[in-house]
């Protein structure tokens, strides 16, 4: 195999100070290390003239090369069309989608932009994966280049069906972007469904026996092979960092400030895909349904702000704000606040201490691809006193959580009686279904899903990729 050249968005390069990588960068940085490779994206940084020549340095026996974003390509491609047009559209919420065409204009061009740079930089035997859906349209410039690599693409988060897709005034040119794919994988098989029904419904063209589909893009007969791949995470090395976390002065300090009561503990970014204000919701319908458990249980959210040029995130944070001051004012005592909201990052090896400390994990998405706050969550638990996974059934995760409460995010009254469950299940119970999630984890890992993407990749028949990249196109 030949050097594995990895593109996103968002690039990990490694810098001094700042807290270690999470389980996919881990498992990314590995493969690209085995094979010598490269990572290329944006550095995240935006400027007036940038230019299309790479920065690049090595570190950790890995390549990166980035380059910059014009300011203005930042609002249109990033901001605009990346985060308040494809961001909400995948996950299934029309009413905050927005669409302009300068904006779809820069995501096109952004993507034309990366083609080229990257381009120079590719050896003939190199093996290209790009992720997410800023990217999409990313291997169909580089085909129109004159690129022959084998080029894989990873969606992290979910795929609809045609019926909301179709909402997209260039849903059909999204969908072709990606048959200049040789491999396109998703999270889970719900997913695999919403876009093998796009592939019928948007452009008549269906699986062939071997999960493939056959159309034409720029003027090129190709085969995109499509597949479910779900990612895991680096169980063992989450399950340390807790272990060791739980010793710290975080972890000591929170647990000492509980007192007898029990932690519900949630964590992610401060984005309306996660169900923030629902969970909220749902949190104080334990509090006014159950009221033995009045204080007797603290509800920690760690909501990392985000994407604050997109006005829904900043409407999430007015609404979270109040929400949270709400439930706070209407159930809390001098000497108990149930809700503890923090509306900013929190270290991962300390947030792996809270996971530990908490009684029951609280991952309630409206949709998510996969959502690895959950696995983390399980990962992190003490095996012999291990919390309560409520996960909600719209996360991709849920697909083989088997041991998690499954909650529907906007039932408030279920969610407070799942939470109620969570908090008096007796320990075997508890044990079992852990146990049972924890296998899923360990066999599961981030590195087994690069793995496991980058071998079905290498495997695709090339020649037969030759043969209907040469068909006669269609005029
Ligand atoms: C999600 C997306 C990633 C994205 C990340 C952070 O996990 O799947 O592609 O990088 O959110 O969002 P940001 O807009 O800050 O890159």
């Amino acid at each position: 195999m030949g050097r594995v050249v990895v593109v996103s968005n968002r690039v990990a390069v490694p810098r001094r100070g700042e807290p270690s990588a999470g389980g996919l960068a881990v498992a990314l940085k590995d493969v690209l290390k085995a094979s010598g490779g490269l990572w290329f994206g944006w550095s995240g940084e935006t400027r007036k003239n940038p230019t299309l020549e790479p920065r690049q340095v090595r570190a950790g026996g890995i390549d990166y090369a980035t380059i910059d974003l014009s300011d203005e390509d930042h609002k249109g491609f990033y901001a605009g069309y990346s985060n308040n047009t494809l961001w909400p559209l995948f996950h299934f919420r029309l009413g905050l989608m927005e669409y302009d065409r300068a904006e779809a204009a820069s995501y096109r061009k952004v993507n034309r932009d990366f083609a080229q740079a990257l381009l120079p930089l590719l050896g003939p035997e190199d093996t290209v994966w790009i992720h997410d859906y800023q990217m999409i349209p990313m291997a169909a410039e580089l085909r129109a280049l004159g690129a022959q690599q084998r080029i894989g693409f990873f969606l992290h988060i979910p795929f609809p069906p045609f019926a909301v897709l179709s909402a997209l005034p260039d849903a059909e040119r999204l969908l072709r972007d990606l048959l200049a794919y040789d491999l396109v994988g998703v999270q889970t098989k719900r997913d695999l469904a919403g876009m093998i029904n796009c592939f019928q419904d948007g452009l008549g063209l269906t699986p062939d026996a071997t999960g493939g589909v056959r159309g034409e893009v720029a003027g090129q007969m190709r085969r995109a092979q499509l597949s479910a791949h779900p990612i895991g995470i680096d169980t063992r090395g989450f399950a340390t960092l807790a272990r060791k976390a739980a010793y710290g002065p975080e972890t000591q300090r929170l647990t000492a400030s509980m007192g007898d009561r029990a932690l519900i503990v949630g964590a992610e970014r401060l984005d309306y895909t996660k169900g923030l204000p629902h969970r909220m919701r749902g949190f104080a319908a334990l509090l006014a349904n159950f009221p033995e458990h009045l204080n007797k249980v603290t509800y920690l959210q760690v909501a990392a702000r985000s994407r604050n040029e997109v006005a829904s995130y900043r409407n999430l944070r007015r609404e979270l704000d109040s929400l949270a001051g709400r439930i706070n004012g209407d159930y809390a005592e001098f000497d108990w606040t149930p809700v503890r909201y923090v509306a900013r990052a929190v270290a991962r090896d300390t947030l792996a201490g809270f996971y530990r400390a908490a009684r029951v994990g609280l991952v309630t998405p409206l949709r998510d691809g996969m959502n690895l706050v959950a696995k983390e969550y399980v990962a992190a638990q003490d095996p012999e006193d291990p919390g309560v996974l409520v996960l909600s059934s719209f996360a991709g995760a849920a697909e083989t959580m088997e041991g998690a409460l499954l909650v529907n995010p906007l039932d408030a009254e279920a969610m407070g009686e799942t939470l109620d469950k969570a908090l008096k299940m007796p320990l075997p119970e508890r044990r079992e279904r852990w146990e049972n999630m924890m296998r899923g984890l360990e066999e599961q890992t981030a590195t087994r899903w690069a793995e496991s993407f980058l071998a079905e990749l290498e495997e695709l028949p090339l020649p037969e990729q030759d043969l209907l990249w040469a068909a006669p196109t269609r005029s």
